[in-house]
């Protein structure tokens, strides 16, 4: 990918913010970068005074105890309150979320529908045990039942992990493990292509799998138009022709339980959101590492709500009048942030939708967008490279007029920024990429949109107060607008950082600390955190990221270990050893290739090669599958034994072998590359 870009970026240009919208932003105040630098970290209180708070924080900052920082120490919040009660009195009527299912079938639920139901869900869930601070996971598709769990259980104080619904039974069983939790919330199906998946069958697998003892599993049902609403009324399941049927009781284990029963009991109650410390955590996001199993990012209530509610505010510009789509999963952390916490907290009307963004028909989403006035829309650069690849014809039918879109998750070719801007910016919108990670809880490097111009294939400034800087690989920071390559760090933290690796501070300190910090300082000025991504400080102050320099690869936006891929494939029948590497691709980004030896009598073949594959989805989910399997009679390894991955990866790329001289057998990268013809 940085490859990839490097080759085109010579002629990029700035765009300036057209004056329509440098009028109406909510961000125009050019002090606005001194002033954070100036009153840092104080500053940061003007983003916790858009929340409502049921006490006073004393302290911005402690950070006396590096790298476990502590954000509005003493203050006392709840998300739910913020994001749902306190919209009540202005905004009952208006929609917070606005459905589409994929077959068609559509809701809007209203701040007052979003209450009702949030308080229903957090009644149930506490009638079932789930008390404050315990894990309960949501392993749900985009479904109004997602946000509205998510919202109950911070209402009552639970800790949330949402489970990607692509993930397979076994990556939904380890999270359960290492989270210890209980409580799984699901949904017997959803729509996908057309498909009705049985997501059940799945959940049924993995809590079979899981070593700890699920006690509670909640099941929403997604059948026709009657979708999970408590109570929903019988006119409205008959309107679809499609409607499935209930969830067969024959099918349900003792621990499941129907949503429907559940809330049908408790429509009309309310609980009382609990009074969170700013420090209580809210939620825990799986995210793959360059190490072992995927690491449980844990979230605090205060300064990530605030973080997340601020940048929605200030970077992607949205108010309380908008409808905002951000065409994300809400099963990572963008959508998180950025479909549910951020927007809902600042009273907008936040679009979901369920399905593939080619199903009918490939102009499914400008439709969506022209349905719901769309004011703000949010995608990945994955899907703009898609939607340009299908062609501006299929937006051509549509009408509507956005102010601002938004990319994040990869870095994005000027190409694709242009027709972006063009084809669904029709010229005139803002177009704002934003970088950050699970770890960040928000965005830290991208442009304010009134104030700086945009620059296809730079994600730009630094957000305010945020320290991000440039370190060469022996720890020393690159001068700053030096045009140099290096590690991308940051030297200060911010609110909406994780707190640390849940149930594992060793971890934390290890992932994300040890490589550019003073372990035995407790200055803070000694303690940097290291984001695993390259990138150039331009000369004209804005950052341009060149992707992860570790072990992680970023897959059409999902990000994924090399471990957990390796050790997928080393599961399949007949394998020896295996190495996967990232493979440049136009449409995903990247995609991973297998390079696999196999036992002694093994012999390649096509269901071999299907074992691998099977072994991938198996254990991550279907978006992880290698775009290919190479069978190769040996690995390029160190003569210590190490393999050289970085290797392999010049062999997919077809770009010409680095060094070869530290090899065992400086040959081998060679030979694969003749045995895989490319
Ligand atoms: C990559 C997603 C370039 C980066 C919010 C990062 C980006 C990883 C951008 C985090 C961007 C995210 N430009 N690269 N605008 N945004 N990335 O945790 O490599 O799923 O480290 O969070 O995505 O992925 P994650």
């Amino acid at each position: 990918m940085a490859r990839d870009i490097e080759a085109r970026l010579d002629d990029r240009e700035y765009v300036r913010p057209p004056v329509e919208f440098v009028g109406q932003a909510n961000c125009t105040d050019r002090s606005v970068h001194d002033r954070f630098e100036e009153e840092w970290p104080d500053a940061y209180e003007t983003y916790a005074d858009l929340l409502d708070w049921d006490r006073r924080w004393e302290t911005v900052l402690d950070d006396s105890d590096p790298p476990f920082y502590e954000w509005f120490v003493g203050g006392r919040l709840n998300a739910s309150r913020n994001c749902v009660d306190r919209h009540l009195d202005d905004r009952g009527d208006q929609a917070a979320l606005v459905w589409e299912g994929e077959d068609g079938s559509r809701r809007t639920v209203t701040y007052r529908d979003l209450y009702r139901r949030v308080n229903a869900t957090a009644a149930a869930l506490r009638d079932l045990g789930v008390d404050r601070d315990d894990v309960v996971t949501v392993h749900l598709p985009m479904v109004p039942a997602l946000p509205v769990t998510m919202l109950a259980c911070a209402r009552i104080g639970a800790v949330h992990s949402v489970v990607f619904a692509g993930f397979s039974a076994s990556a939904l069983a380890d999270r359960l493990d290492d989270a210890d939790s209980d409580v799984l919330v699901t949904v017997d199906g959803y729509y996908r292509r057309g498909e009705f998946l049985d997501h059940k069958a799945k959940v049924d697998a993995a809590v079979a799998e899981a070593g700890t003892d699920v006690r509670d599993v909640v099941v929403f049902e997604r059948h026709g138009s009657a979708v999970h609403e408590p109570g929903a009324a019988p006119a409205d399941a008959n309107a679809d022709a499609d409607a499935k049927e209930r969830v067969d009781p024959d099918d349900l284990t003792e621990r499941d339980v129907l949503a429907a029963d559940l809330l049908a009991e408790r429509e009309r109650r309310e609980v009382d959101p609990v009074s969170r410390d700013a420090e209580d955590p809210l939620f825990l996001m799986y995210t793959s590492g360059t190490t072992g199993q995927p690491k449980g990012c844990q979230h605090r209530t205060g300064g990530y709500l605030a973080y997340a509610a601020a940048t929605t505010k200030y970077v992607l510009d949205v108010t309380p009048a908008d409808t905002y789509w951000c065409a994300a999963d809400i099963g990572w952390i963008t959508g998180h942030s950025y479909i549910v916490y951020g927007p809902l907290a600042l009273g907008t009307t936040s679009v979901m939708y369920e399905g593939a963004p080619d199903h009918p028909h490939r102009g499914r989403v400008w439709e969506i967008a022209e349905r719901h006035d769309v004011d703000v829309f949010h995608t990945s650069p994955t899907a703009v490279r898609q939607f340009m690849k299908w062609g501006e014809q299929h937006l051509a039918e549509y009408d509507f007029d956005v102010r601002h879109l938004t990319t994040v998750g990869e870095p994005i070719q000027p190409e694709a920024w242009r027709w972006y801007h063009e084809h669904v910016g029709g010229g005139d919108a803002v177009v704002v990429d934003t970088w950050w990670q699970t770890e960040t809880g928000g965005h830290l490097i991208t442009n304010l949109p009134a104030l700086d111009d945009m620059k296809p294939g730079s994600a730009g400034r630094p957000c305010p107060g945020i320290g991000a800087a440039v370190y060469d690989d022996d720890g020393d920071p690159v001068p700053e607008r030096s045009d140099r390559a290096g590690n991308l760090v940051i030297e200060r933290p911010w609110p909406g950082m994780l707190q640390t690796v849940y149930g594992d501070d060793e971890r934390f300190v290890e992932e994300y600390w040890r490589r550019f910090s003073d372990l035995d300082s407790d200055d803070p000025a000694d303690w940097v955190y290291e984001t695993g991504d390259g990138a150039v400080h331009e000369s004209d102050g804005y950052f341009r990221v060149l992707g992860r320099l570790d072990d992680v690869m970023n897959v059409a936006g999902h990000r994924l270990g090399t471990m957990e891929l390796e050790s997928a494939v080393c599961e399949a029948d007949g394998v020896a050893e295996a190495a996967v590497v990232a493979r440049q691709d136009d449409q995903k980004g990247e995609a991973p290739d297998a390079y696999v030896t196999l036992r002694d009598g093994v012999d390649p073949s096509e269901s071999v090669r299907k074992g691998v594959v099977a072994a991938v989805e198996s254990a991550i989910g279907p978006f992880a599958r290698p775009a290919n399997v190479y069978f190769v009679d040996e690995l390029p390894k160190t003569r210590s034994g190490k393999i050289m991955r970085r290797l392999l990866a010049d062999v997919s790329n077809g770009a010409e072998l680095g060094n070869t001289t530290t090899l065992h057998d400086p040959s081998v990268p060679e030979r694969i590359r003749e045995q895989v013809g490319d």
